[in-house]
């Protein structure tokens, strides 16, 4: 294939380098996979203004997500199992997005540690936290999480329970794969993959394994994993958190009116308009469709990202209408990083970066900061 144009080339050519079960692990929704789609679907909803014989040079897309610099509004979200698009998946994606003049977040399901990323990484990057029930673990992440210098935690209210993932279930997911057949035919016709994971130690989950009691190695890890997600996280966790950490911190997974004044009360500094991906609940509306609402209910209270369906730089310019102060991007550097490693994460942002220059200057706006609903030619939601 020649160099990748879009998101939609480098998610083909992950397809091809990437086993089917990791593949399927990212681009996977919950169910029926109705919110996965309508996340992506809702963006092509909304049109955009052409206007013409305006300045159009001198554009600039920075702008500040939590009082941090950004060369455009996009973070990186925080996956799961990144190490298992390739190897130290975690640690090649934060490099490039420190590179690039972004955010990246990790994730408490990655295959790289905190400890991992810092060690490769010269500025700050955002952690993401599940709370466990285990609140000894959760104390001791945080703890590792200061000590690593990172600039915001990021926690996921959405992932009280794991909603059904039908494919990952066909699959039998593991990190790292299970030996059974069914397994070793999808490693064995993704040689390439298979020989840079031989070359990392890297293959389970780093911030786990040998830090939380009774996990010691990965046949402990699986069960311990499947009963600490907690079913009873409430508002009062999210404030025990909030005290631990004493830094910036960003709600992550609210999609609901009520839940984003709720959020806005803890004094959180942003919170992100989410459905995980449409990977928990099947049937729940799209982020996009949700955020004009939620900036409505709490817009001028707290910061207001956004994520789930961004696959060009039209969308984030959307999002950035509707009165996302930032956006995040998931799947679509996955699919760069199982691509092409780090260059592939890289060529993710740029092509984001130049779909979100060249719609804008069409447009007729010449500054990210300038953008708002005046550029919209219709209000779908
Ligand atoms: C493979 C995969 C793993 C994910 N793992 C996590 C995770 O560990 N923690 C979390 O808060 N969100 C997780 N998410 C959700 C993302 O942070 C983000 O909300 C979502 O990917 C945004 O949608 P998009 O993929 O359409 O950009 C995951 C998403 C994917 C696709």
């Amino acid at each position: 294939m020649s160099k990748p144009l879009t998101i939609a080339d480098l998610k083909k050519l992950a397809r091809r380098r990437v086993p089917k079960m990791f593949f399927d692990y990212a681009d996977s929704g919950a169910w029926t996979e109705g919110t996965y789609r309508a996340n992506e679907e809702d963006f092509s909803r909304i049109k955009l203004r052409q206007r013409v014989l305006v300045d159009m040079t001198n554009r600039t897309l920075e702008t500040t997500m939590i009082g941090e610099k950004a060369a455009m509004p996009v973070a990186l979200a925080p996956t799961g199992m990144t190490g298992m698009q390739h190897a130290d998946g975690e640690m090649l994606a934060a490099k490039a997005a420190e590179e690039f003049g972004v955010p990246f977040t990790l994730s408490t399901m990655s295959i790289c540690s905190i400890e991992d990323v810092a060690s490769v990484t010269t500025k700050p990057f955002w952690f993401q936290l599940y709370v466990m029930k285990d609140r000894g673990f959760v104390e001791r992440l945080i703890g590792r999480a200061k000590a690593a210098k990172c600039s915001a935690l990021v926690v996921t209210a959405d992932l009280q329970i794991l909603g059904q993932r039908h494919k990952d279930l066909r699959n039998g997911l593991a990190a790292p794969p299970k030996p059974t057949l069914n397994a070793a035919l999808q490693l064995a016709t993704r040689p390439r993959w298979c020989l840079e994971m031989l070359g990392t130690k890297r293959r389970g989950f780093g911030n786990i394994v040998g830090h939380a009691s009774n996990v010691s190695d990965l046949s402990s890890l699986g069960a311990w994993t499947a009963e600490q997600f907690d079913p009873r996280l409430s508002w009062d966790d999210i404030r025990w958190i909030k005290d631990l950490w004493g830094g910036k911190m960003i709600i992550k997974g609210i999609l609901d009116e009520e839940d984003a004044r709720a959020a806005a009360d803890t004094g959180a500094d942003a919170i992100i308009v989410s459905n995980h991906g449409g990977r928990q609940l099947d049937g729940a509306s799209s982020s996009i469709s949700m955020l004009p609402r939620i900036v409505e209910a709490v817009g001028d209270r707290i910061e207001v990202h956004m994520d789930g369906g961004i696959r060009s730089g039209q969308d984030v310019l959307k999002a950035v209408a509707l009165g996302a102060r930032g956006t995040y991007i998931g799947r679509p550097f996955l699919y760069g990083l199982g691509a092409m490693g780090k260059e592939g994460v890289t060529t993710t942002l740029e092509i984001i970066r130049k779909e979100l220059d060249i719609t804008m200057a069409l447009c007729g706006k010449r500054d990210i900061q300038h953008i708002d609903r005046n550029i919209l030619a219709n209000m779908p939601f």
